[in-house]
């Protein structure tokens, strides 16, 4: 079998370690199913990226809807980062993790009017607008708040990502923004719209892109647009670039950071713009391991299973998108033959799997087993499904670690509804 190692996931004298902790030291004290962080991982993402852009005017907003622990958001807020919210939800947590209202800007295809309502109260740096009732309704409730609504026009490029088409959101056929056409002529409305200041564009082409290509060609889309709109008196002051970056869950071929950087500068530079970003999954995905353990294995006339405790619930990536991650034993043990196996959960369902037919040294019950890259849309994807108890978080930092959430109890989950019966 292959053996994933990192510079922040790497096998010790056979035990998988994040930075300087056995996992499995973790895994026994916490339990399993158990999410497991590394704090290094956020930083030198952030840092990576933040230097290779230096060459420009730019800032960078933690996308968190990839992982909303409040002490991985705060981990970016201490680094200087913003924060993209894509929620009253995400709002609320980007605060209690002491995100400054100017360093947030508010994403979402279908905002509430209390959403905005929240958005200018807090005094966000800027909402993102897909809509012309979307700004009518901004315009609205700014003037109800005697405010000046920051406002971006998220436009659609028409861009095929070639990405997962449940995670593409710059084609046309996508329910995302508008389309550049109706982007000028909702830009040309700033004269009518008292409550409203147009600040930038946005875009977001999608996720786990792994070509630079498209995020080329979309930024000139978008560059097109802002020297369109000066031409005709409206100043932005920025370009936001969304997310999207790809990472490695298997052997793919992705663009390097400074490669990316790079581009957006030469495209960018000339505009004299400011550029945002809005990284989720680059910043987060492979920091993060589910600690899983095997219950049981079993061979049918088909197939080898092992059966794990982790379950679509915790990680339900593989089951929603058919996605990859890599799984390998917290320990190697010398001898074991390798063999072909669907690593499952103990969920009522066929759907219920985190890897299918992949190749892993022989496994038994009790032993432990990581599956990889994680970290972003992971533990905020999960659910009580067969009224199953969402895992611990767990941040690694050097050899120290700590508990950031704790598993989830039964009476958590039940809620009110005994004091409702
Ligand atoms: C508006 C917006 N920005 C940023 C992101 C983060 O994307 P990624 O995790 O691919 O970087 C998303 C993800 O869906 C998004 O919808």
């Amino acid at each position: 079998m292959k053996y994933f190692n990192s510079d922040y996931y790497t096998y010790k004298d056979s035990k998988l370690y994040c930075e300087d902790v056995p996992v499995l030291k973790i895994a026994e004290e916490f339990g399993t199913p158990a999410y497991i962080y590394s704090k290094k991982y956020f930083i030198d993402r952030y840092k990576e990226i933040d230097e290779a852009l230096k060459g420009i005017n730019h800032k960078v907003f933690f996308a968190c809807k990839s992982n909303f622990n409040l002490s991985v958001i705060k981990t970016f807020v201490d680094l200087g980062s913003g924060v993209d919210v894509n929620s009253e939800g995400e709002l609320f947590r980007a605060l209690k993790a002491g995100a400054k209202p100017e360093k947030i800007i508010m994403s979402g295809v279908g905002k509430t009017a209390n959403e905005i309502k929240l958005a200018l109260e807090n005094d966000l740096l800027m909402i993102k607008a897909e809509s012309e009732e979307e700004i009518i309704l901004i315009n609205e409730i700014a003037g109800s708040l005697n405010k000046t609504a920051r406002v971006a026009i998220r436009v659609n490029p028409d861009v095929d990502a070639k990405t997962h088409p449940y995670i593409s959101t710059g084609l046309a056929e996508n329910k995302f923004g508008v389309d550049p056409e109706t982007a000028l002529r909702l830009f040309r409305m700033q004269k009518d719209l008292k409550n409203i200041i147009f600040t930038g564009i946005d875009m977001h082409l999608g996720s786990q892109i792994t070509k630079v290509e498209p995020f080329i060609e979309a930024s000139e889309r978008l560059a097109e647009i802002f020297l369109q709109l000066k031409s005709e008196g409206i100043n932005l002051k920025h370009i936001d670039v969304g997310g999207g970056i790809g990472i490695h869950y298997n052997n793919e071929k992705t663009f390097l950071i400074k490669e990316y950087a790079d581009s957006l500068i030469s495209v960018f530079k000339k505009l004299n713009c400011e550029v945002f970003l809005e990284p989720g999954r680059l910043f987060t995905a492979n920091s993060g391991i589910l600690a899983v353990q095997v219950l049981y294995t079993k061979k049918t006339s088909r197939k080898n299973f092992i059966i794990t405790d982790g379950a679509m619930n915790d990680l339900l990536r593989p089951s929603i998108y058919g996605a990859y991650h890599h799984v390998q034993p917290l320990v190697i043990t010398d001898g074991k033959p390798d063999i072909k196996a669907d690593v499952v959960g103990p969920v009522c369902e066929s759907g219920d799997f985190l890897a299918k037919n992949i190749t892993i040294s022989g496994c038994k019950r009790n032993d432990y087993i990581a599956v990889m890259s994680a970290g972003a849309y992971g533990m905020v994807m999960s659910s009580n499904y067969n009224m199953r108890r969402r895992p611990p978080e767990i941040l690694v930092d050097g050899n120290n670690y700590k508990l950031i959430r704790s598993r989830e109890t039964f009476e958590h989950i039940v809620y009110d509804e005994e004091n409702l019966l």
